[in-house]
């Protein structure tokens, strides 16, 4: 198997698949090479599972052609199973550790993660041999009000970013006695740094599928939809396929399971803008006009697409609904916390060693995802903050490690759940600077709609622009708090209510850099491109390596009649290219905040 989803395409998985079924050809083995989605390890991608007769099954990391074709010969023609080359073995044995053996594998729970990249998402078959479409077989002889019991008493929270009861949503679109309804899966997924939802979709789409027929089942809808963004092309082909297959096997379209539960399924493909993930957008943009979100009330619940009852959901939510109803309420309920059941699953990303997808209980601590599951911070650096939520969300200091993550705990900590993006910072990231990428983010995705959301979001920009270039003053910070408030309450839509949060975050919690950039002109972080220098220490300078000169695209180091390499600040473009050249024995080269540092260093130099 080949962890072929966006993430294992990206790492080279379609020449790695290629080199395998080439070799296997050229040595006449008969052997089935499948394409899967993706486990989560996307630091390893590309990543291959090897399943040989007598042995357990072992996935290989971080594959080259090289060792792909090595892993033919060696193991599957020969009898060495390359174990140096292993990342783990997905069965216990004697030789090899498994996942769960490594502290990542303790915290991991996987659910609705459960059979990404083991299975093959483009069969169907697979699905239906690991119990799928059995909760569908046996919630479709019950009514659709015992399934939303069901789904009310695990205690379900939606997982596109709000924490929404799905039970009371399902509730309120069952209750209109409408002959047309609507199920919505709304896999936009806008958030920078997120992929959780493109992930599920790409490596187990007949789970999203049957969730959406549940959820169809249990309100009375005979027509959904899957909105996916068009950049998902994978996503796209993979529900496509999936959808035709479960037609073909009586499990979609007519008379499903020769019951009278008749649903037909279509992909609607978003062009990409972040509103429109909003779900009152989402609607607008199915029926043709702009993707502006609408005042709610009425919610979709009651008056949703063309004006009828529509229940909108999460592809991460859907997926969860086969496992509630294959294993009921309180199975659900065993994991997480009273308040946030169940599972959470995170995209993990920056400065952690291991990135990628996790799917954990609700309730580990923030500490446990950096660590053990990201193995700690990359290059030794210390830990700096983290960003959990995307553009909604907030930057929790280290003081806030042992924050339990469930949808209050992180409310209450001045962050939120949002889809599950988590941006790992150490010490090399400037507060102001990520407050500002975000808040740039948002400012560019807001529709225009309200005021404050569209001009109240540019201000703030247009301030933290100037402190970054080191051109703010102390009174900003208070119109940035002015500012914040007025946006969060005279905004309709979250897009525009949860905005300022990164900048009030960053404000709480790391205050001292934003006036170090104002007072001082100072980057304490070193990243502010206007606040910052290169210089090459002259103690520490290899006279006779030209390392640097070589790698500057501007030709702005010279070397001084000592053969000392000098920065001419006036040319440099700070593109850090001398910084990486300089050989590490050396490092001789440094940034200096505020860049007036320079010139005192050249002055006590002579
Ligand atoms: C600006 C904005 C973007 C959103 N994007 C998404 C998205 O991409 N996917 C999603 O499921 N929910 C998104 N939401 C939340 C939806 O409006 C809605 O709450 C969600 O789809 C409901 O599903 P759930 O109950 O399963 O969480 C977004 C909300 C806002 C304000
Ligand atoms: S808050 Fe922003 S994105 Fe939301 S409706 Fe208003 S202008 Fe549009
Ligand atoms: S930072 Fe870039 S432009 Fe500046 S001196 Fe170094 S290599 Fe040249």
């Amino acid at each position: 198997m080949v962890g072929a989803a966006t993430c294992g395409r990206a790492a080279g998985a379609q020449n790695i698949t290629k080199v395998i079924r080439d070799e296997l050809a050229s040595r006449q083995i008969e052997a089935t090479v499948i394409e899967v989605g993706c486990m989560g390890h996307c630091y390893a991608e590309p990543l291959v599972l090897i399943q040989k007769p007598d042995n357990p099954t072992i996935c290989y990391g971080y594959v080259s052609e090289g060792l792909a074709s090595m892993l033919v010969r060696e193991f599957i023609a020969g009898d060495d199973p390359c174990i140096e080359f292993a990342l783990a073995a997905m069965e216990v044995n004697d030789f090899i550790p498994t996942f769960e053996d490594f502290p990542r594998g303790m915290v991991e729970k996987k659910v609705v993660m459960q059979h990404c990249g083991i299975i093959d998402p483009e069969n169907i078959d697979h699905y239906i041999a690991n119990g799928g479409y059995e909760a569908l077989a046996k919630a479709i002889h019950k009514s659709g009000e015992e399934v939303v019991s069901e789904i009310k008493t695990s205690g379900l929270r939606g997982r596109g970013g709000a924490g929404f009861p799905t039970g009371v949503k399902w509730e309120t679109c069952r209750q209109f006695k409408e002959d047309v309804k609507y199920v919505i899966c709304n896999a936009d997924e806008g958030d920078p740094g997120a992929f959780m939802d493109r992930t599920l979709l790409e490596s187990n789409p007949h789970q999203v599928l049957e969730g959406l027929a549940l959820a169809a089942h249990a309100v009375g809808a005979s027509k959904g939809y899957l909105y996916i963004r068009a950049e998902y092309p994978l996503a796209v082909e993979r529900i496509e396929k999936a959808i035709n297959q479960a037609e073909e096997s009586g499990l979609l379209g007519e008379s499903i399971l020769g019951t009278d539960f008749n649903l037909t399924l279509e992909i609607f493909q978003g062009s990409g803008a972040f509103v429109c993930g909003e779900e009152t957008a989402l609607i607008a943009s199915m029926e043709g006009e702009p993707g502006i979100p609408r005042h709610r009330p009425p919610f979709p619940a009651e008056a949703g697409l063309w004006g009828k009852p529509t229940v909108i959901n999460n592809v991460k939510t859907l997926s969860y609904i086969p496992h509630i109803i294959r294993k009921g309420a309180d199975w659900f309920r065993e994991t997480g916390t009273p308040d946030s059941p169940g599972t959470a699953v995170f995209a993990l990303a920056g400065k952690v060693i291991n990135t990628g997808l996790v799917e954990v209980p609700m309730g580990v601590t923030l500490s446990q995802l950096v660590y053990d599951v990201g193995s700690g911070i990359d290059g030794g650096k210390q830990f700096k903050a983290v960003q959990i939520g995307g553009p909604s969300g907030g930057c929790l200091p280290e003081s806030f490690l042992e924050t339990a993550i469930d949808f209050d705990s992180l409310n209450q900590a001045g962050a939120m759940m949002g889809s599950g993006g988590m941006v790992v910072m150490d010490e090399d990231d400037c507060m102001v600077e990520i407050a500002r990428y975000f808040l740039d983010f948002t400012q560019n995705e807001s529709c225009g709609k309200c005021t404050f959301c569209r001009l109240g979001t540019k201000q703030m920009l247009e301030i933290l622009e100037r402190i970054t270039k080191g051109e703010g003053a102390l009174e900003d910070i208070d119109t940035l708090l002015n500012l914040a408030k007025n946006v969060k309450t005279g905004s309709l839509c979250n897009l525009g209510k949860t905005a300022p949060n990164p900048v009030l975050s960053t404000l709480k919690h790391f205050r001292n850099e934003y006036e170090a950039h104002i007072t001082e002109g100072r980057c304490p972080s070193l990243m502010c491109l206007n606040l910052i220098a290169y210089y090459i220490l002259p103690d520490k300078c290899e006279r006779s390596c030209d390392a640097c000169i070589g790698s500057c695209p501007v030709e702005s180091i010279f070397s001084n009649e000592d053969r000392i390499k000098v920065v001419d600040q006036e040319k440099c473009v700070k593109c850090k290219s001398c910084m990486d050249a300089c050989p590490p024995q050396y490092s001789a080269v440094v940034k200096l905040s505020p860049p007036e540092l320079v010139q005192e260093k050249e002055n006590d130099n002579g």
